[in-house]
Formats: C-alpha cells, structure tokens, sequence
C-alpha cells in the first residue's frame, strides 16, 4: 500500500510516498481502508523528533483518520466489515490502510461524511474534555480563545457557543478572525505575531479586560503558549480558569505563580490522550456528545484545504507554516 513515511527527522520535505507492506489483521484490532486523515500539530512535532514520545524511524505519522472497516480481528466485538469509523492511533494514519486497536475504534453517524469525521476527534475531543471537565465553562461565562481559527481553537469557538459562553476570538490575521465570526464567536481580534514585547503584551492584556468590561476572561484557552500567554492570565477574571493545552509558538511559558494567588484563579492542565486512556468511558460519552451537537448543527468542523497522499508533506507544511484555518485534510 501507499504510504507517507518519515525515514529521517526534519522538516516535511523530508516525508517520502513509498509503497509499504499492508498491516496484517491481529487479534483485537480492526483493518480500516482509509478515506481522509488529517493532519493535527503533533505531527509537526513528531517527524523533526521534537514531540513527547518518538516512534522509532521510519515511521508513518499521521494521529487520526476516517475509512471503512475492512477486517477484524478475532475477540473483536461490535465492529464489522464495512462499518464506517473514525480511529484515532496516534501514529500511521497517512496511509491508505491502518491497523488501530478496537479501543481507538468509534464508529461514525451515517450522515457524518469521511473528511468530518477525520477532522472531529482529536481537535473537538480536546476541547469539549477542556471546556466541560477541566474548567467547567458555565452559560454565560466569557471564554477567550487564542489561535481560535486553528484546529482547536476553532473547535473551542463553536464548543463554548454551543455551550452558551460569550466566547472572545484571538487570532493573527483579519481572515482567521473572520473565519472565527462566521463559525459564532461573539468578540473577535487580532492579535500580533513574532516576539511580543513588553507593550505588545500590555496592549493584549488591556484589549481582554477592554472586551470583558474590565472583569477579565472568566476562561481562557490557550493552545499557543509562549509570550502570549502571561498577558492572558493577567487578564482572567477572579476565579478564572487558564486551561494550558499547548504551546504552538514555541516557548513554554515561565508564568509568574503570584497571578494565581492574585486572581484567585486556577492554571489548569489539559492532556486529553492521557485521559482517554484512563476514562475511555467518560471519553465515549463525550464522543456521543459531539455527534448530538454535529446532528443539530451546533458544531461543523471546518475544512479548509485537501490534499491528496502524493501530496501529503505539503498538508503537514501547511499547519506549521500557520496557514491552516479549522482542519487540513489528506484525501486517500
Ligand atoms: N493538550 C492536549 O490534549 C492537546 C490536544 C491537541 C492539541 N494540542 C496542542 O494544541 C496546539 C494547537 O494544535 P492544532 O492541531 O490546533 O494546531 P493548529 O491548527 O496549527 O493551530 C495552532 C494555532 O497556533 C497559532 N500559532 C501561534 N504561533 C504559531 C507558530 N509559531 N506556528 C504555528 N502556529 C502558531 C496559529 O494561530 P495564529 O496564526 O492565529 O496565531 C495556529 O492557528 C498544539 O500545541 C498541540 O500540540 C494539545
């Protein structure tokens, strides 16, 4: 089969389409022939050896993907041939058949096309797991997003609306924050790129409390880290919560603990793989969740480009490069 493959650690121009061996059916695992896949930040990570945990080269990346069943396993139960599914493992899905373990196996509504499914998993699991365990946004509440207009972010738009926050959009450019109006935010603005210096992180602070009517974000969503992300805590309202979910510009922040007591707030981790490992139940629910609010049209993954496999190293170079606005897709 066709396969994207890492066989040396760099950038995506290193990725190699090789025609690898199919996986072979073992027991508790499901064959799935892949649809769409999609692409999410880990994989960015992952092929320049930079991610939490690193497969050994070569590798395929690739953390989720959307198909039909083609085989099972024995000891396999509820899955069959030619169910529709999404799975989400990690690793291996830029390719067009995987081998998941039934437990990274969900089968999807007949009315959720392949590129949705491929693009609703890991970005909208993540965020309704952060919105609704971790910080427990309430109706009403004001909830601040930055990068809205990237893969979580802008699943954490729709989510907190859904959920009936005032949500407050931040994004770099004027057509991701249009983007983040058209999928229901209420507030949106731009915020700058590169280096903030002092005064650019006193003016992101003073724009929040300007659109928060001075009280502060009641939450926060911080996917992008870095020098963005104390301006925030500074403007998070008195029993705020600041949800720590990644750090796409790059540096971990050294948060100063005082804001903390100050604010009489609380910085809350968010590891959403880690915890569909140990509550795979209370994931489930969550999963079930997310196709009530896709059936009512409360949420709509959005997909704004499509690569073929071919062509499958410019999809990846496409979200590191801060291009991608929702998901981006590889089409098998
Ligand atoms: N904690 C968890 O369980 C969990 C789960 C999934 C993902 N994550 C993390 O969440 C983050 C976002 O993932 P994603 O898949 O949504 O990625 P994405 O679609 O690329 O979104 C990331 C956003 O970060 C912003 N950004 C700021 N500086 C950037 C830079 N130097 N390079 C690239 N983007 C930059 C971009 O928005 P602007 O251009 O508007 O700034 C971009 O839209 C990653 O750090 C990922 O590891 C965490």
């Amino acid at each position: 089969m066709k396969a994207l493959q890492c066989v040396e650690l760099g950038m995506p121009d290193k990725l190699q389409v090789n025609d690898v061996p199919e996986p072979e059916i073992l027991p508790g695992h499901v064959l799935i022939e892949n649809k769409a896949c999609s692409i999410n930040f880990p994989d960015v990570l992952m092929i320049q050896g930079l991610y939490q945990f690193q497969p050994e080269l070569p590798f395929i990346p690739g953390g989720e993907s959307a198909g039909v069943v083609c085989a099972v396993g024995e000891g396999v139960e509820g899955v069959n041939i030619g169910d529709r599914v999404f799975a989400m493992t990690g690793l291996g899905a830029f390719a067009e058949k995987i081998l998941a373990p039934q437990h990274a196996v969900v089968k999807i509504p007949e009315s959720m096309d392949f590129d949705t499914a491929a693009a609703l998993p890991m970005t909208y699991g993540t965020s309704l797991y952060a919105l609704k365990q971790r910080a427990e946004l309430k109706e009403g509440e004001t909830l601040l997003v930055l990068g809205a207009a990237g893969g979580v972010g802008l699943a954490t738009v729709e989510l907190g609306k859904a959920m009936g926050a005032k949500v407050i959009a931040a994004a770099s450019t004027q057509e991701k924050i249009d983007l983040c109006l058209e999928h229901g935010a209420d507030e949106a603005f731009v915020y700058p790129t590169g280096n903030l210096d002092k005064d650019q992180q006193k003016e992101l602070s003073s724009k929040i409390k300007e659109l928060t009517g001075g009280a502060g974000a009641n939450v926060v969503y911080d996917p992008v880290g870095d020098a963005y992300s104390e301006p925030c805590i500074r403007a998070t309202a008195w029993d705020g919560r600041y949800l720590v979910i990644g750090f796409a510009a790059g540096q971990i922040p050294k948060i100063p603990i005082n804001l903390a007591l100050l604010k009489g707030m609380k910085i809350v981790g968010v590891f959403w793989g880690a915890w569909v490992g140990m509550f795979p139940e209370e994931n489930k629910k969550n999963f079930e969740e997310l196709f009530k609010l896709h059936a009512e049209g409360k949420i709509n993954p959005e997909v704004s480009d499509s690569f073929n496999l071919d062509d499958g190293a410019n999809a990846i170079a496409h979200l590191k490069d801060r291009k991608a606005r929702g998901k981006v897709i590889i089409k098998i």
